[in-house]
């Protein structure tokens, strides 16, 4: 049987880092609130120059050298992005040009906060199927773009940032599994209601959130799609060395280990110097970990997600 092994990550935060200091000059709110409320003390911003491509290309050169693999290997691009370089083509595709790759598919996955574990079991199932033999897995953001930097209620949350996976065949795992879900019926709660129509913008297309109910929602839904992951696999939480979870708020994460009953020694926070990166939160969290030798070969690792649609997920592998 062949599984999909993690046999290289990288990570990308862009030199401008705003911090909660710089955000009271712009808007009403303070650092003390802040890191109360949120746990964040500063966001990464990229320079005008930078496309979410560009973040995903450094991400995935630093996947590829700790593979020690080059560009020509892959043969399967996935980049999950809510904010991609223009409408079409798609971020994956740029990427995939500026990486000097010229075969295998690039597609993009829109899930939002939840991207990154959907793009990781999609590139799975292609590993396991033997259909691609090198996946380049890509959580890309340059989420500032859709701030509203008026409304203290969500500017001061989120980043820009990207991480990258190497997913190769190997014949253990790797990947136990992947578990993916959504209910469009929650869209209104988190969005960036603005689309394009005759060639302009129409509606609002910055965030707009219920932040208290998305809050909830988060906790009850995270700790449900860890027990399915862990329940799939016959394996309790005492045998997960890493949880490593979406980084929004530190509430939320606290809250989620304490009903998922992990000790907080073995919860991988970020959201303190990322904020909220959505689609590359994961990965940069899971790089991160692994570049300081938190999480070593052989540990087993529990990701999960949960973002605007909603969607949310989990995946349960080992490094
Ligand atoms: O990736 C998934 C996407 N998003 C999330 O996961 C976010 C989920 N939600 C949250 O993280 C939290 O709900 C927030 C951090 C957004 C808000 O925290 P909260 O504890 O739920 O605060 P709140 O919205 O209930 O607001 C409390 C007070 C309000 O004032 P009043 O009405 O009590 O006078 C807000 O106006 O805090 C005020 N407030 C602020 N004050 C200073 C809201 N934002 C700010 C701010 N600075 N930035």
């Amino acid at each position: 049987m062949i599984f999909s092994k993690i046999t290289g990550t990288g990570s990308y935060t862009p030199d401008q880092v705003l911090t909660n200091q710089d955000l009271e000059q712009r808007v009403d709110t303070s650092d003390a609130w802040i890191q109360a409320r949120t746990g964040i003390r500063q966001r990464h911003v990229h320079a005008p120059h930078e496309k979410t491509s560009d973040l995903a290309l450094m991400a995935a050169k630093r996947a590829l050298k700790s593979a020690g693999l080059a560009p020509e290997d892959v043969d399967f691009i996935v980049v999950a992005t809510t904010t991609p370089d223009m409408v079409f083509p798609s971020t994956a595709c740029f990427l995939q040009a500026k990486l000097g790759v010229t075969r295998g598919p690039a597609l993009d996955v829109q899930a939002v906060c939840t991207g990154f574990i959907y793009a990781l079991s999609i590139a799975d199932q292609y590993v396991r199927s033997g259909a691609a033999q090198c996946a380049l897995v890509v959580g890309a953001e340059n989420f500032t773009n859709l701030l509203d930097w008026s409304d203290r209620g969500t500017c001061v949350l989120f980043g820009d940032g990207a991480g990258a996976v190497i997913l190769q065949p190997g014949n253990g795992p790797g990947i136990y599994s992947t578990h993916l879900h959504a209910d469009g019926r929650y869209a209104a709660q988190l969005s960036a209601p603005g689309n394009i129509q005759e060639g302009e913008i129409q509606g609002k297309p910055t965030v707009h959130m219920d932040g208290g109910a998305v809050f909830k929602f988060a906790v009850r839904i995270l700790d449900q799609v860890c027990r399915e992951a862990l329940n799939a696999n016959q394996m309790t939480i005492e045998q997960v060395d890493w949880f490593v979870p979406h980084q929004a708020n530190v509430r939320i994460i606290e809250a989620t280990g304490e009903k998922l009953g992990i000790s907080p020694g073995k919860v991988v926070v970020t959201v303190d110097h990322h904020g909220n990166t959505s689609a590359a939160s994961i990965p940069l969290a899971l790089d991160e970990a692994i570049r300081d030798s938190r999480i070593k070969p052989g540990h087993k690792v529990l990701l999960a997600a949960v973002g605007g649609g909603f969607t949310w997920g989990s995946a349960l592998l080992e490094i």
